[in-house]
């Protein structure tokens, strides 16, 4: 079969790697693709958001496997037919592109999440924050691909956030209604799971680690590295967290007349009360992804067709033992403003790592650098500090001019 994958990330060169061992698939497509998932797939010159090109493009193919949010959320699965395109609708991908949504959702199925207060009005937001426990969240309610929660230490800052948003208008639209929450402590983790809208088949739990510098200090990201599983959450507390969080919303949509399919992410924070979810996201992680799949022993693109044709019940999904980590390349000044076009060198002299390219381009024989997020190594180990110890190992073989990784991927699972 023939099949099309939207997106040209690290999260895309992993589902793009897993699908091209599978026997059933004959031909891949990536939509932009980048230069690593060139190797393997044939790269199309399409944008995630150019839905009238992309439906153009994907009439001769016979699945269309969407990676990141944003196409989602313009309905690009409800446009490609729900036999065709694996990710949930433009409706039931609310639950990521609107966390009012989510947390009106969350709140009617009685799922742990933090106490809030929904603002469509800065008035009302300023009466909110008053004689409020800080620290306090204030999040813009749309898409803001990570840059649209702010933790604040007191009300001058917070009446700060709400101006930004809310007049200023920062982020546009998606600003316009805020979200403001309770601030939860305890240690994050991303539980993914297969869902058809009846059954859950949950993945291995992982950690990513938003934050730029060492120690998780600095500016967030799109994320510099992700380690799985999470050695602080057994098989039954993932169960739980599929009982208790993901049953209750995805049944929770379909009282309201939203059936879900595809993939589910809880961001979760493992509070001294239990598991709380900070926020859903409607696709795979990046890149918990790219941590994740190098240790899946199913084939990726039955469980995507069992989802789509609501078989999932029947299957089971198996990953091998041991640990994978991936650490994040990115180019310095990242996630501010930085270079591309830097020539990447070293891949040859990698051999006991996976690299899963981000933002990299192909020019004649050599790759180039082409975003902040260059690249993510991943590599596994039977236990987690051997995939550390190896990745960085790998990942130190790989050059360009102003290269910069965070060096304490996966300590927290070590010490946890
Ligand atoms: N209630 C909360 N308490 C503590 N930290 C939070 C809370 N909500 C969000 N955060 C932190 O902010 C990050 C971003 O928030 P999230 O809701 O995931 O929005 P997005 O991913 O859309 O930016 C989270 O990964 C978490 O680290
Ligand atoms: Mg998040």
């Amino acid at each position: 079969m023939r099949v099309a994958v939207i997106g040209g990330g690290g999260r895309e060169h992993a589902l793009v790697w897993k699908l091209s061992k599978s026997p059933q698939v004959d031909m891949i497509y990536a939509l932009p693709g980048n230069g690593g998932i060139g190797e393997i797939a044939e790269c199309v010159d399409i944008k995630t958001d150019e839905i009238e090109e992309i439906l153009r493009f994907v009439k001769d193919v016979d699945y269309v496997i969407v990676g990141p949010e944003v196409p989602l959320s313009l309905g690009l699965v409800d446009l490609v037919g729900k036999h065709k395109g694996f990710g949930p609708t433009r409706d039931a991908a609310l639950v990521e592109s609107s966390k009012a949504f989510a947390k009106d959702l969350m709140k009617k199925t009685g799922l742990p999440t933090a106490d809030f207060d929904i603002c469509r009005v800065r008035e009302e937001a300023l009466l909110k924050i008053r004689g409020k426990k800080y620290p306090l969240v204030i999040k813009a309610s749309g898409l803001a691909a990570g840059k649209g929660a702010f933790v604040v230490e007191n009300e001058s800052d917070a009446r700060e956030k709400i101006e930004k948003l809310m007049v200023e208008k920062i982020l546009g639209e998606a600003g316009k209604e805020i979200v403001i929450e309770d601030f939860l402590r305890g240690e994050e983790v991303s539980v993914l799971a297969f869902t058809d809208g009846k059954h859950f088949l949950p993945l291995i739990p992982s950690q990513d680690h938003k934050r730029l510098l060492d120690g998780d200090k600095g500016p967030n990201t799109g994320g510099m590295g992700a380690y799985a599983p999470v050695p602080f959450l057994s098989d039954e507390d993932v169960e739980k967290i599929i009982d208790r969080i993901f049953e209750p919303a995805v049944y929770g949509l379909k009282k309201g007349g939203i059936e879900y399919k595809g993939v589910l992410y809880a961001g979760l924070m493992i509070t001294d009360d239990g598991p709380k979810v900070l926020e859903f996201n409607v696709r795979f992680g990046d890149p918990e992804t790219q941590a994740i799949i190098p240790l899946m022993e199913s084939d990726l693109m039955e469980l995507i067709l069992a989802t789509i044709e609501g078989r999932l019940g029947e299957m089971r999904i198996n990953f091998n033992a041991g640990y994978s980590t991936c650490v994040v390349l990115a180019s310095s000044g990242y996630p501010g403003k930085y270079e591309k076009g830097k020539e990447i060198t070293g891949f040859e002299d990698v051999d006991d790592a996976i690299i899963f390219h981000a933002g990299t381009k192909r020019v004649g024989g050599r790759f180039l650098t082409n975003g902040g997020r260059v690249l993510g190594v991943t590599a596994t180990g039977d236990k987690l500090e051997d995939s550390i110890e190896k990745a960085y190992g790998e990942a130190e073989k790989i050059h360009f001019d102003g290269v910069y990784m965070r060096r304490d991927i996966g300590n927290r699972g070590v010490v946890g």
